[in-house]
């Protein structure tokens, strides 16, 4: 009886981390441009079978395939973004609910360097802390994310002077006004509003100076 019952644990465990490896790939796939990955993980996530151990939580699965729905049909990069906050409320709501708190794997900050694409590297990282903030729910997640959000360096560079430059200072503007935000945020849904918003100016500013996808790391 007790091996059974530790093994179905295992296995909502392991489907768990099933859920966490396609969400972690659409947050990478929109800030790295790729709709179609984005639109992939989303379908996936509304067709696979939910684990047989959460048969009772019919309306929490509801609410999670609702939101995958947005993330498969986004026509664009920023209706993905407002789908995977929707999407990361989702989870968390079903974990509040049964007293569970995700836990995730370490990943160390990555270092701090001149190139924009080494400080991209850590708005990732902090913007992915934030993320597993949303999904445990975790004020320490949520509160790491923040602080090093407030803290880094975006230097665009030549890139304020170009012809994007108006839009470029504009999001640099906004990624810092929400950093400050978040540090101050306790509501779950002003939370998740949030990084919608912060993934949304994020992916604004790709398009602009860098449009056409990235490869996935
Ligand atoms: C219908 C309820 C429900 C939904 C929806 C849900 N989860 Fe979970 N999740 C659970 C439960 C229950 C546990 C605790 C499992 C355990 O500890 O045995 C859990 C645990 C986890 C864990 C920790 C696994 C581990 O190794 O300890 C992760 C990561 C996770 N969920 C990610 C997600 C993500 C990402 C989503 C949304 C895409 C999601 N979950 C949606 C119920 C849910
Ligand atoms: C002001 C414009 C701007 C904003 C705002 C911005 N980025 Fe970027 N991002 C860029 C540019 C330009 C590149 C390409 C850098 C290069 O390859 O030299 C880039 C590249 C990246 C990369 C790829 C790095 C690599 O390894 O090649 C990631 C990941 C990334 N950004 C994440 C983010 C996240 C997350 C946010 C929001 C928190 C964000 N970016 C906000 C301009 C921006």
């Amino acid at each position: 009886m007790l091996d059974a019952a530790m093994d179905a644990e295992t296995d909502l465990r392991e489907h768990m981390r099933e859920h966490l490896a396609a969400v972690v790939r659409v947050q990478e796939a929109i800030v790295r441009g790729q709709l179609d990955q984005v639109r992939r993980d989303g379908a996936w996530l509304i067709i696979h079978p939910e684990h047989v151990e959460l048969a009772d939580a019919a309306a929490d699965v509801e609410r999670l395939r609702a939101a995958a729905v947005v993330v498969a049909e986004a026509k664009d990069l920023p209706a993905a973004a407002a789908g995977l906050a929707a999407l990361g409320s989702a989870c968390a709501s079903c974990h509040d609910a049964r007293g569970a708190i995700a836990t995730f794997e370490w990943e160390p900050e990555p270092p701090d360097e001149a190139s924009l694409a080494a400080q991209m590297r850590r708005h990732q990282w902090a913007a992915a802390r934030l993320w597993q903030g949303v999904v445990g729910p975790s004020d320490e997640l949520w509160r790491q994310g923040s602080s090093a959000l407030s803290t880094l360096r975006l230097d665009v560079g030549s890139l304020a002077d170009g012809p994007s430059g108006p839009a470029v200072k504009a999001a640099v503007a906004r990624v810092r006004a929400l950093a400050t935000q978040a540090q101050n945020l306790r509501d779950p849904a002003a939370r998740t509003a949030l990084y919608g918003e912060l993934l949304t100016t994020c992916v604004g500013c790709h398009q602009e100076v860098r449009p056409g996808p990235r490869p996935m790391p």
